[in-house]
Order: structure tokens, then C-alpha cells, then sequence
């Protein structure tokens, strides 16, 4: 018997097949890096119960009811760009081969093709139509026309350092089944973990069996730190840190889009589908510059129920370590003021990982920071 959720509308999707024949397909459709990953999470199931590019009537509901058009749960379009040129040679019903570096990863059974409202889209999606927005950049960038239909993925993408981290839904519910988890909390992050990170999981792990660390390691916007030395920092976070019974190590490869509290749905959905029971959503869940309040990303789950949605959300005020206090806390636990208060804003932090300057330890432990630097001054080498 299984405590885990089912997957999300029901059933787990699996479009994969290494076997499919495509040698007849004459066209094809090029895909950039979004595209595929997209193809890729809807062939394992990660983007259940999506089983293809999102058609018109699907698109539109997402976009202003966040719902499918079954009136299932779902924020954020998942959709396939195309050029006005590639629209005028497509035909209904047609395969096509999806390319992505002149390798054929995928193929798209094309039902329909549209021209989406971009307007409407970054307003509705991610508040605003500023090209400032890295996610609303991408939009305007990606193309005019989304081509909508069911896909195959007939080639998995190399996996590179990420091989023994990269683990599919189907993979990921059996782990959580074998470890006798009955409930897990997943954890999104596109930074390195740093103290107020571990602390909030830490608390969740507190409450439940276990924590599916799971960062983020698709498209992110150019000053991030990139994902392999990230992934060096999460792996030694956890070697010394962490009871490794009750914590796995598992990456995310979906492109972040920077929607704010659209995209914390997003995440906690596919979080739903990997197996995890809750979801930690924190202080700016997925945002970008100021285009979203603190916890507005918190708020968006007052739009769903718990049973509806069918993961359940684990809330967290901005913590941080108080040196009155000496230890970890937020607004809620902690009485001192922000002079008391380690603090330190993501650009700071990354401006002084950059210069090897070491952010104090109550920020971020010192076995994190020296792979940080390490890892940072090895890429600008390269
Ligand atoms: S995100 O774009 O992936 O959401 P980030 O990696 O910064 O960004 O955050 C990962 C998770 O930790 C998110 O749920 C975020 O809300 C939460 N979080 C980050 N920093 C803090 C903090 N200081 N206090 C509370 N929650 C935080």
C-alpha cells in the first residue's frame, strides 16, 4: 500500500519510447533548450498529466483561470514556440521530428498551431510586460506561434555530472516507497543551500519522515551560479550536514521561469508528481526583482484547496540567523531587530563569491562557501 500522492489528474504519464520509428518522418521542428527539457519532463511524467504542448483551449485557460481546460490544476504554460515560417509548412495530424543539435530527441503528433496573446500572457503569467523580467524576456524571445500535440520522447538527453542525481518520477516514488517514507517534503532551489535553506528543511524534516532535496538545474538566467557547481555544494552540504537515511539528493531539470507565485504552484505540482507529499514554500518563492510581494507565493494556495491541489504546502517566514538569539529564526521566533540580524541579499552573496570573499558562516557553512569559490573561479578560467 502506497501513502504516497497520486500523480497529479490521476495517472503518470510515460511518453517515452526508445523504440519508436520516425526513420519515415520527412520534417522537423527545431527546439531550443526550454523546448526540450519540456519534452523531456512530459516523457517521465514529471509535468503529469501534460502528455504534449498545450493546445488553444488548454493555453487560454491556463493563462487566465490557472486550470487546464478540464478544470485541472495548472499555472504556467507549457507550450512549443515556433517561427511564422515554420507555422506556414505545418500540417494537422502530421509527425514531426523534434531536433534539438541536429539530434532527433523527440517527436510531436501536431493537432493545432496558434498565435498566443504575449500580452496577455507575461501579464497574467508573470505580472508584467517589463523585458526586465528574465521570464517575460524569454517569452517576447521564443517565438510567435505555439505549435500544441501529443509528443514521444524517443532519446533521453546525456546527463552528464548529473547521472546519479537525475531521477525520474517513477524512481523517485519507489525510493520513497522502499525508505518506508509516508511522508516527504520536497525542497526547490535554484541557489546553493545556505543556512536559512537548511533551516527551513531542517524544520519541515522535523515533521515528516523525509526531505527530497531537489534543486532546480534546468535554463536559468545568466548570473545564477550554474548548476554544476551548485551541485558540488549540495553534495558536500549533505555528506557533513545531514542524516542521510532520511534525505535524498534528487535535481529538478525543468527551466525556471521566474513566475513568483504562479511558478511555486508549478513547482509544488511537480514536486506532487515525484512523490512528495509537501512542499516548502519560503520568502519569495521563484522571484525576480521586485515584481512580486514577499509571500505571494504563499498566498496563490489560497486559490486552491489542500485535496484539490494534493500536495500540501509548508509556509516559511524570511529566516535568518540572529546573533542575539544565536541561532537560526525568523519574525515569528525572534524578538531582536535587523541589526541583529545576518542578512545578506543573493547579488551581495554572489558579488562576494566572485571576489572569493567569504560571507560569514552564519550565512552559509564554510564547506559550502569554499566550493562556491572554487567552483566559481574554476568557470571564469574556462
Ligand atoms: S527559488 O527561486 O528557487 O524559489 P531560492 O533558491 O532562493 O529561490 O529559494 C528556495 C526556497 O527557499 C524557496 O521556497 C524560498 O522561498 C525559500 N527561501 C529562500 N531564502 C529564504 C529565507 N531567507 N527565509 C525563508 N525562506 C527562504
Amino acid at each position: 500500500m502506497s501513502f504516497l500522492p497520486n500523480p497529479h489528474g490521476g495517472k503518470l504519464i510515460q511518453a517515452y519510447d526508445p523504440f519508436y520509428d520516425y526513420t519515415n518522418l520527412k520534417n522537423e521542428i527545431e527546439i531550443d533548450a526550454i523546448a526540450l527539457s519540456d519534452l523531456e519532463l512530459i516523457g517521465v511524467g514529471l509535468f503529469s498529466p501534460l502528455t504534449g504542448f498545450l493546445g488553444k483551449a488548454d493555453y487560454e485557460s491556463v493563462v487566465s483561470n490557472m486550470r487546464l481546460a478540464d478544470n485541472t490544476i495548472w499555472s504556467i504554460p507549457v507550450t512549443l514556440p515556433v517561427s511564422y515560417e515554420t507555422a506556414t509548412t505545418l500540417k494537422e495530424g502530421e509527425e514531426r521530428k523534434l531536433v534539438f543539435n541536429k539530434e532527433v530527441l523527440g517527436v510531436i503528433k501536431v493537432s493545432e498551431w496558434f498565435e498566443p496573446d504575449l500580452d496577455k500572457e507575461a501579464l497574467e503569467v508573470y505580472k508584467t510586460e517589463e523585458l526586465a523580467h528574465p521570464g517575460v524576456k524569454r517569452l517576447y524571445e521564443r517565438g510567435p506561434v505555439y505549435v500544441a500535440g501529443d509528443v514521444t520522447l524517443v532519446k533521453k538527453p546525456e546527463k552528464g555530472v548529473f547521472g546519479d542525481v537525475w531521477l525520474e518520477p517513477k524512481e523517485t516514488r519507489a525510493l520513497f516507497a522502499e525508505k518506508g517514507w509516508k511522508t516527504v517534503v520536497g525542497f526547490q532551489t535554484r541557489n546553493p543551500i545556505h543556512r536559512a535553506h537548511e533551516y527551513i528543511q531542517k524544520a519541515a524534516l522535523e515533521t515528516v519522515d523525509g526531505l527530497f532535496v531537489n534543486p532546480l538545474v534546468g535554463e536559468t538566467k545568466s548570473d545564477d551560479i550554474s548548476a554544476e557547481v551548485r551541485l558540488k555544494s549540495y553534495r558536500v552540504l549533505l555528506d557533513n550536514y545531514y542524516p542521510a537515511e532520511r534525505v535524498h539528493l534528487g535535481v529538478y531539470p525543468a527551466a525556471m521561469r521566474y513566475a513568483g507565485p504562479r511558478e511555486a504552484i508549478f513547482h509544488a505540482i511537480a514536486r506532487k508528481n515525484f512523490g512528495c507529499t509537501h512542499f516548502i514554500v519560503g520568502r519569495d518563492h521563484a522571484g525576480v526583482g521586485n515584481y512580486y510581494g514577499t509571500y505571494d507565493a504563499q498566498r496563490i494556495f489560497n486559490h486552491f484547496t489542500e485535496a484539490e491541489l494534493g500536495i500540501k504546502p509548508l509556509f516559511f517566514e524570511h529566516s535568518f540567523y540572529c546573533n542575539k538569539c544565536e541561532g537560526m529564526a525568523s519574525d515569528k521566533t525572534c524578538p531582536h531587530s535587523n541589526e541583529d540580524r545576518v542578512i545578506l541579499s543573493g547579488t551581495k552573496v554572489r558579488e562576494m563569491l566572485r571576489t572569493g570573499t567569504l560571507p560569514p558562516s552564519t550565512f552559509s557553512r564554510k564547506e559550502v562557501v569554499e566550493v562556491l569559490i572554487e567552483g566559481m573561479k574554476e568557470e571564469t578560467r574556462v
